[in-house]
């Protein structure tokens, strides 16, 4: 078995797909699909809690993954069971409250749209949706905390603060007074937490798909749910500034000497999305390829470039695509804006490539 995965992430590395630059299935049946996270609930333990990212820890475990060839072992961790106390009082929220004590009425409470669509971009930030009844279910989970006002600069602040943080979801939630954990509290009186939470990869209205949960007879709701991601985008150390492409992924030809310059993929499924993470997989690539050179003494292809994205299915993160390329491609070659395998629409976002700034070994374009 080991052998077998070994020899998997090998061939996905190291072995040019014919082109187009498809997304690699092979690659993509591989992983393991990311877990759901389930944001915690607001109790005095965790009133706020944040979830720790060490991009050059991150790196470094990368590069020797990919000079090993081996496997990722990238299953993002599940959150701790709470105590339980009976009964146990909850802080109350800051939020406002319909008079009608019932989850139709806080669904249907004007004041909640009202906030979310009033609300101003923070800059550095753009909105992906405004006033959802729902929370986002997106990539690289790294905490909540509440807010004492429904407020994008306050909740955008805090995102900054985080290393990794890179999108945040603002929401109203209408939750239980006490930990409605026995039947003679099953159903208490509610309060509106307004709960601002922060992701590693992008939210979008595709992935605010969290509509709440019963708690006993307690139902949790949200609403005025607004999105926003960063456009912030740190530079690797040894790469050219990273050009966004958006929508699309790199779709290279063969070169004007009718070569491949596409090297394979790497998908990493766990911590935030972090464009270092595709550049150490990049250097490492080369250091891998130096130490295993063709058996025919062919050309020795090291990775100069690289093109790294989230790669969606049907709105939901599968996973920090990596390709690679032994020669760089400008951005009128970002014409892959995803595909449909059977029903199941996997689409790009958050698009970035980036050469080695010493060696860009800028591609020898073919002959239009
Ligand atoms: C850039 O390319 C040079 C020459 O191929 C190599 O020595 C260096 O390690 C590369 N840098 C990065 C960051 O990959």
């Amino acid at each position: 078995m080991r052998s077998f995965t070994v020899a998997a992430a090998f061939a996905a590395l190291a072995v040019a797909n014919p082109l187009p630059q498809e997304i690699d299935w092979a690659a993509v049946d591989a992983l393991a699909p990311i877990p759901t996270v389930t944001i915690p609930v607001v109790d005095v333990s965790a009133q706020a809690s944040t979830v720790a990212y060490e991009p050059s820890a991150a790196a470094t475990s990368i590069a020797a993954a990919v000079k090993a060839s081996g496997v990722d072992s990238d299953a993002p961790t599940g959150l701790k069971a709470r105590g339980a106390a009976i009964c146990k009082p909850q802080p109350l929220g800051a939020g406002p409250a319909p008079k009608e004590d019932t989850p139709e009425a806080f669904l249907a409470y004007p004041e909640f749209s009202i906030k979310a669509n009033a609300a101003s971009t923070p800059s550095g930030y753009y909105n992906t949706f405004k006033d959802l009844k729902a929370s986002n279910n997106a990539y690289g989970y790294m905490g909540y905390t509440v807010l004492s006002e429904y407020s994008t600069d306050i909740c955008a602040s805090k995102c900054d603060a985080i290393e990794g943080c890179a999108a945040f979801n603002l929401y109203y939630e209408r939750d239980p007074t006490v930990n409605p954990n026995d039947q003679s509290c099953a159903n208490p009186p509610s309060t509106t937490n307004i709960k601002c939470v922060f992701w590693g990869g992008p939210v979008n209205g595709e992935n605010a798909k969290n509509a709440g949960q019963w708690r006993k007879d307690f139902h949790v709701v949200i609403a005025g749910s607004n999105g926003y991601v960063s456009n912030k985008i740190v530079t690797p150390p040894g790469c050219t500034t990273p050009v966004y492409l958006g929508n699309a992924a790199i779709n290279a030809p063969f070169d004007c000497n009718g070569k491949d310059t596409y090297l394979g993929v790497r998908i990493f499924q766990k911590g935030p999305f972090d464009i270092s993470k595709c550049a150490a997989a990049c250097e490492a690539q080369a250091d891998y390829a130096r130490a295993h050179p063709p058996a025919n003494g062919g050309e020795i292809k090291t990775c100069q470039f690289f093109n790294t994205y989230m790669l969606m299915k049907n709105g939901s993160p599968v996973g920090q695509y990596c390709s690679m390329y032994s020669a760089s491609w400008g951005s009128s070659y970002g014409t892959n804006y995803g595909q449909f395998r059977g029903s199941d629409k996997y689409s790009v976002e958050w698009s970035y490539i980036s050469s080695n700034s010493t060696n860009p070994n800028p591609a020898c374009k073919p002959k239009a």
